[in-house]
């Protein structure tokens, strides 16, 4: 099986990490689009252009079978678009872990730190009327403008991140947080800080793993047989931090190359 993987930029590669735990005897091809990030302060138009173009350079340059959008804001602005054009191909979005924190919080306060786009997005506001049913909780939504960025240049651990994370991590703890929902594929980057913020006891919502075995699922069902290596192949339109690349990736046989999509 041949699959297409793409987002921004880093991000996406929180859930190949998930994947290539997983998802064995294919070949997977990431597509950072580092050239246009970040998504999620563009509008929903331009998003949808950027996952068109880049959806039909996987299917011709690599002939991909299924197309996983590990990015929350381009699911929200494109995944119903891509299903329609692309009806053979399997296609797996990234959505806000917002049910499992529902489920799992014992204050009934959940944080949700995602991109500006995503929390606008008629899909985030669908889900949490949909969800606001099972049970009465309080949303503290967070749109991170510039966390991103912080995280693509490699600055995961820097005192500017901490004062980010701490200013709009500090009003949650303060009003009883106990489950944080990352709503954007970069943040799994940033947990660590999350928790030193929030305290280790805080539990911390990433979709990563949920969508490994979504892909590994429908695949199968396609034929897919899920044995020997996994090749990686990851190609980014702008510059990309490499160091970044290694830590989050655990196959050491990947190549990585520039492109122009
Ligand atoms: N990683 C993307 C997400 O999951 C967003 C990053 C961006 O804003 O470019 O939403």
């Amino acid at each position: 099986m041949k699959v297409g993987v793409f987002d921004s930029g880093l991000g996406g590669l929180t859930v190949v990490s998930s994947i290539e735990n997983i998802f064995k005897g294919g070949e997977l091809f990431y597509v950072a689009d580092t050239e246009y990030s970040p998504y999620g302060e563009k509008s929903a138009t331009e998003i949808l252009n950027r996952c068109e173009n880049i959806t039909n350079y996987l299917i011709k340059t690599h002939q991909i079978e299924a197309l996983v959008i590990a990015c929350n804001t381009a699911t929200s602005a494109a995944i119903t678009h891509l299903r329609t054009h692309f009806p053979s191909l399997i296609v797996i979005g990234t959505e806000p872990g917002v049910k499992p924190a529902i489920l799992k919080t014992q204050t009934s306060n959940v944080g949700v730190l995602a991109t500006p786009a995503t929390l606008k997005g008629d899909k985030y506001q669908l889900l949490v009327n949909e969800l606001s049913n099972i049970k009465k909780v309080t949303l503290y939504e967070q749109a991170c403008i510039g966390l991103v960025e912080q995280i693509e240049n490699g600055e995961t651990n820097s005192p500017k991140t901490f004062q980010m994370l701490e200013n709009w991590l500090l009003p949650m703890k303060n009003n009883n947080v106990d489950t944080i929902v990352l709503g954007c594929t970069h943040y799994p980057l940033v947990e660590d800080t999350i928790k030193k913020i929030m305290g280790n006891e805080t539990t911390i919502i990433s979709t990563g793993d949920a969508i490994a075995n979504r892909l590994k699922l429908l695949s199968q069902e396609k034929g897919h047989i899920n044995e020997g290596s996994l090749k990686i192949d990851i190609c980014h339109t702008g510059n990309i931090n490499h160091q970044m690349i290694k830590k989050i990736v655990k196959n050491k046989n990947i190549k990585i190359r520039k492109c122009t999509i």
